[in-house]
């Protein structure tokens, strides 16, 4: 118990100054609850409002992809210059240091592998197990238009409901199946259903007509997706397009753990997204980060 002697009279209760009601940083999270905005806060950099997250999670139906041989070896050393790691719960487990701070976004959809047909996914992770994990968010991935579109909504809702019970935020993985055409329509009309049915942020492809459109017309951040290994100027001009037309982040794999200089690259990409470096200049960064890193392990 606290002692009671010499407790001070005086009090300053300033009077002048009114109780602080900031509204939260980021677009359609205002009514949520603290839990689920501290979770978002681990996730999204409450200065620029915006997030590079690495996501590792590929072998959940492709196994062993190149790049991700090894976590281990190849990812660890990549972990303090991401603000957030989108995995498994058995990469999480076996592999992540408890000690990594940043947000962990936990893939929690699963089922098919490359054999199969993809969208013919379940929900693969409980929420008590999440809480054990201490994770941030909880991905689903959704495959409008496909096969089997009702049962990943489905997917989603449940996660959802789960996740407002808790105050785990779900992330909407908008998938894309082998036919379906990328462009902003779809891009529109799939980000635009994750958040109506409540998904509090959403992860989408960029498209080189239109973006702005898909951004301006979902209520929710969404991160940008990053697709297949591009050379190291595309991918961060895609980066810096997709947020400066309205993306709150990228959340890449290939595009970082499949190049040359891992390292290098996701320090660029962090200066593009945080600080809207253009790409030209991320560029040149990233060479330079890349020869003193090979400078480094030379010596
Ligand atoms: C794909 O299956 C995963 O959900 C990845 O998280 C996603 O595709 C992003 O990775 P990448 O930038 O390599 O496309």
């Amino acid at each position: 118990m606290a002692d009671l002697d010499n407790l001070k009279d005086t009090k300053d209760y300033h009077f002048d100054i009114p109780a602080r009601n900031e509204a939260f940083f980021l677009k359609g999270a205002g009514a949520l609850d603290w839990g689920m905005q501290n979770r978002l806060a681990r996730i999204f950099n409450p200065r620029s409002g915006r997030t590079v997250m690495l996501a590792i999670d590929h072998g959940y139906f492709l196994g062993p992809t190149s790049g991700l041989e090894r976590i281990d070896v190849n990812i660890v050393p990549l972990l303090p210059y991401c603000d957030a790691l989108m995995l498994t719960r058995g990469i999480l487990r076996t592999t992540v240091p408890p000690a990594f701070k940043h947000g962990v976004v936990m893939r929690a959809t699963g089922g098919p592998s490359i054999r199969k047909e993809l969208s013919n996914e379940l929900l693969a992770v409980g929420m008590e197990d999440a809480l054990r994990m201490n994770v941030s968010a909880m991905a689903v991935q959704v495959y409008i238009g496909g096969e089997y579109e009702t049962q990943t909504v489905n997917n989603m809702t449940r996660m959802v409901d789960m996740g407002n019970r808790y105050g785990m935020p779900t992330l909407g993985v908008t998938a894309v199946g082998k036919d379906m055409v990328r462009d902003a329509q779809y891009f529109r009309l799939a980000t635009r259903i994750c958040a109506e049915l409540g998904a509090q942020f959403v992860k989408t492809y960029h498209v080189a007509e239109g973006f702005e459109t898909v951004t301006a017309s979902c209520p929710v951040p969404i991160v940008m997706a990053g697709g297949k290994k591009l050379p190291a100027i595309d991918a961060l001009t895609m980066a810096y397009r997709a947020v400066s037309e309205g993306a709150a982040g990228v959340d890449m794999g290939r595009n970082i753990f499949q190049s040359e200089a891992p390292v290098a690259m996701i320090q660029a990409v962090q200066k593009v997204v945080h600080e809207l470096m253009k790409p030209e200049h991320a560029f040149e960064l990233y060479r330079t980060l890349k020869e003193e890193q090979k400078a480094t392990v030379v010596a």
